[in-house]
């Protein structure tokens, strides 16, 4: 058995106004309980909605943390629209979501651009959840670990062994994120080995057996207890149902056991 603590983590993605956010949040908190002290949970709203957020969690004796789904790797400047690392980290982020899938199809982010953000959100003590996977396409074609090894090698770049205990590597094959096709246990295991052999290869044993592998795609209460039961399955990353408190927190009930 491994001493690693289940992390499971909610991806509101662009939804929820701060209206919205603070009545799910709200349903969160309400029906939270010590046992998930057990387990990380966080989860990741809309920037809008980081502070009110925020303010719902904070005070209630709950152990909720916060994290934002992107930054931009400048400090400060001439960004329209941007975010920076140091701004979250007053938001009372403790994570920020890095080269998430849709951050790299739909806004063309590249695994340079991704590697820059790891580093700004490392340098301010910010925690990159950093997601990798294949499309269905590159599944066919057996490309699978290829796609993988490139994307962790080239997001890690530069991420000294010391910092390795901040990151988080969420594995997200892209077939299955909003399908409601969940990758089977055994291919998710599979992508979850060979995801921290890798590692051990590219630092070393310890650091391998210490990182948090999340999965991500149609994690949902049904299948979450299977796929958390997985030897190198060490949480969730949740999109769909982290929407819904009650199926939030059975996912985190699912991580408890
Ligand atoms: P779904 O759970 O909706 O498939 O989304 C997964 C995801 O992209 C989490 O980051």
């Amino acid at each position: 058995m491994s001493a690693r603590r289940k992390f499971i983590c909610g991806n509101w993605k662009m939804n929820g106004t701060a209206s919205e956010a603070a009545s799910l949040i709200a349903g969160i908190v309400g029906n939270w309980k010590d046992a998930y002290r057990n387990v990380e949970l966080a989860v990741c709203p809309p920037f809008t909605a980081l502070l009110e957020v925020h303010a719902l969690v904070s005070g209630r004796g709950v152990q909720i943390a916060l994290g934002a789904q992107n930054c931009y790797h400048e400090t400060k400047g001439a960004f329209t629209g941007e975010i920076s690392a140091r701004m979250l980290v007053e938001a009372n982020c403790t994570y920020v979501i890095l080269g998430h899938s849709e951050r790299r199809t739909i806004f063309e982010e590249d695994d340079v651009t991704i590697n820059k953000k790891v580093r700004a959100a490392l340098s301010v003590s910010l925690k990159p959840i950093l997601c990798v996977g294949e499309t269905l396409d590159e599944r066919e074609l057996n490309q699978t670990y290829e796609v993988l090894l490139r994307q962790l090698k080239e997001g890690l770049r530069d991420v000294s062994a010391s910092d390795m205990k901040h990151i988080t590597i969420a594995y997200e094959p892209v077939w299955a994120i909003g399908t409601g096709r969940t990758a089977t246990p055994e291919i998710a295991q599979n992508a979850h080995s060979f995801i921290r052999m890798e590692i051990a290869k590219l630092y070393d044993d310890s650091i391998a057996n210490a990182i948090i592998i999340q999965y991500g795609g149609s994690m949902k209460p049904d299948n979450a207890k299977e796929l958390l039961a997985q030897p190198d399955i060490d949480g969730g990353l949740i999109g769909g149902a982290a929407l819904d408190a009650k199926q939030f927190l059975a996912i985190a009930d699912a991580a408890l056991n």
